[in-house]
């Protein structure tokens, strides 16, 4: 009598390969949620000052956020939520494009315009790359928004 019986080592491969299965879709699953960036709010929620001071680095170049310390290549950012963008007293190298985009500086538009410079604000003469990095950009904000006036309009970081 020839009995037909499945080869044990398939089975075996057949059942493992089944196991791994749901496991590799769900690996697959949480990269594409780690690729979209999380919401502003999230990342600011979860932002790293410290790390925010670093990542200021790369802006210090051209502007300095502390009060007093005046203008740069790039205007001073001290106090700058809440104020209408280009308006930094005696910074005399402002694009109209900035002048005329009508924005007051809140730490969403910091984030949409770091993203993107040139995308954000056409005509821009900020000689920036922005920051790429979703989470670096939060931790940078929530840096820049220790700079700020007692009882301005800015959000408590
Ligand atoms: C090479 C010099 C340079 C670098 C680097 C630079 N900026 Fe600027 N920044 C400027 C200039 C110039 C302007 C004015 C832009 C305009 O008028 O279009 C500006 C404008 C700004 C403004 C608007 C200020 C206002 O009064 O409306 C903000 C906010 C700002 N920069 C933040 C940053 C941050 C944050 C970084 C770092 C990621 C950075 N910048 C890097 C030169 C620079």
């Amino acid at each position: 009598m020839n009995a037909i019986r499945p080869n044990p080592v398939t089975v075996v491969r057949a059942s493992l390969f089944a196991l791994l299965l749901p496991l590799a879709g769900s690996a697959y699953a949480e990269d594409a949620v780690a690729s979209a960036p999380k919401p502003f709010a999230e990342r600011l929620a979860a932002a790293d000052r410290v790390h925010g001071r670093t990542v200021f680095g790369r802006c210090r170049t051209c502007h300095y956020p502390d009060k007093g310390a005046g203008h740069q290549n790039g205007p001073s950012l001290w106090n700058v939520f809440g104020r209408r963008a280009g308006t930094q007293e005696g910074f005399a190298y402002y694009s109209q494009a900035l002048k005329d985009s009508g924005l007051v500086w809140n730490p969403e538009y910091l984030d949409a315009w770091l993203a993107d410079p040139r995308g954000f604000i056409p005509g821009t003469v900020m000689m920036s790359l922005g920051v790429p990095d979703p989470q670096d950009r939060a931790d940078l904000i929530a840096y820049l928004m220790t700079f700020r006036e007692q009882g301005s309009q800015s959000p408590p970081p």
